[in-house]
């Protein structure tokens, strides 16, 4: 099993990492970013996961590069207090590559999956409720606001009652339970898509607050870069770009155009004390998407901390 890292090229173009810095891999995952900035320069790697089994995997990689890898386990929301611990008070750059690994949607025991079956767990740490939880414990309407909120799924009040009708009979404790409680109300579409996918990502999203992680950790990696420090995110579902360019734009000063003579669309404020990388997010690559699949919806964006340091490496 392995994790294939996504937009590694345009992550390190945005990173750029030099010899001496501090850089936060916030989501160290396979730790595919976390080498490939550490063996693009001398630098120090600082590396979360929340997942214990992705942390006890980083100590091959931190063999390799004696004392420049530092591996912690826990969330990137609770990175100042985590980095501060370690006497760390600013960061060169981050980067957050967010949602699930390989290593965690293939392993059917984690229950992510609605292709294999295995415990309705979820949880990307083996801390707090499990999906098995919710999907037998939660009133019908916040079962139905869950999955349209977090899944955009709009037949979801159709799919909160198919689940409280069949938890009547038994609880639902498997992954292969719940997808077929799913299909069974939810018809195939034309896109080939399991009609299970935008329940299953709802779920996990409540399970793991990963909503709200996000906005503390941008938050967060945004009060501790230093001034030409880069923040880079990879978002992988709508609900996270979403989150990430809203929060972008705002650091950047820019609002939304105020009239239709200023057809730019955004206006810098003077007091940004950040600017945009990217205008639009980037997208990956046609020879990455053909190589893997899993790349197919990630966007990413970049923001730096002014004043910009200079280009030369
Ligand atoms: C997409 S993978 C990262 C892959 C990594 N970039 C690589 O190249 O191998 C996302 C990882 O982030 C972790 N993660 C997700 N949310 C997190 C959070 N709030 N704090 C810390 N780690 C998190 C997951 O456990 C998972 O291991």
């Amino acid at each position: 099993m392995t994790h294939e890292p996504v937009m590694l090229r345009e992550v390190l173009h945005h990173l750029a990492p030099r010899g001496g810095e501090q850089i936060l891999d916030g989501t160290f995952g396979g730790g595919g970013y976390t080498a490939a900035i550490l063996e693009a320069a001398q630098c120090t790697v600082w590396a979360l996961d929340r997942d214990p089994e992705a942390i006890a995997r980083g100590a091959a990689i931190a063999a390799r590069y004696p004392g420049r890898l530092h591996l912690l386990h826990g969330r990137f929301g609770d990175m100042v207090a985590l980095l501060g611990a370690n006497g760390i008070d600013a960061l060169d750059s981050v980067v957050l590559d967010l949602g699930v690994s390989s290593f965690q949607l293939d392993d059917a025991a984690r229950g992510f999956s609605f292709r294999a079956d295995g415990p309705l767990d979820m949880r990307m740490a083996a801390a707090g409720p499990t999906a098995a939880d919710l999907v037998n414990t939660l009133p019908e309407a916040e079962l139905a606001d869950t999955l349209y909120q977090f899944g955009e799924e709009r037949l979801s009040r159709r799919i909160a009652k198919a689940i409280v009708a069949a938890r009547a009979q038994a609880p639902i404790t498997t992954t292969l339970q719940l997808a077929e409680i799913i299909r069974r109300v939810v018809p195939a579409g034309r896109s080939g898509i399991d009609p299970a996918t935008r329940s299953f990502q709802a779920l996990r999203i409540r399970v793991n607050d990963e909503l709200g992680e996000i906005e503390r950790g941008l938050a967060a990696a945004a009060g501790l870069l230093a001034p030409g420090g880069r923040l880079v995110v990879v978002s992988f579902h709508s609900l996270e770009d979403r989150l990430v360019k809203r929060f972008m734009q705002d650091a950047a000063g820019r609002t939304p155009a105020p009239s239709r003579h200023d057809p730019g669309g955004l206006q810098p404020r003077a007091e940004a004390r950040f600017a945009l990388l990217t205008r639009n997010a980037e997208r990956p690559g046609d020879a990455e998407l053909r190589a893997n699949p899993r790349a197919r919806s990630a966007r990413l964006r970049a923001l730096a901390r002014l004043p910009l340091r200079d280009v030369a490496p």
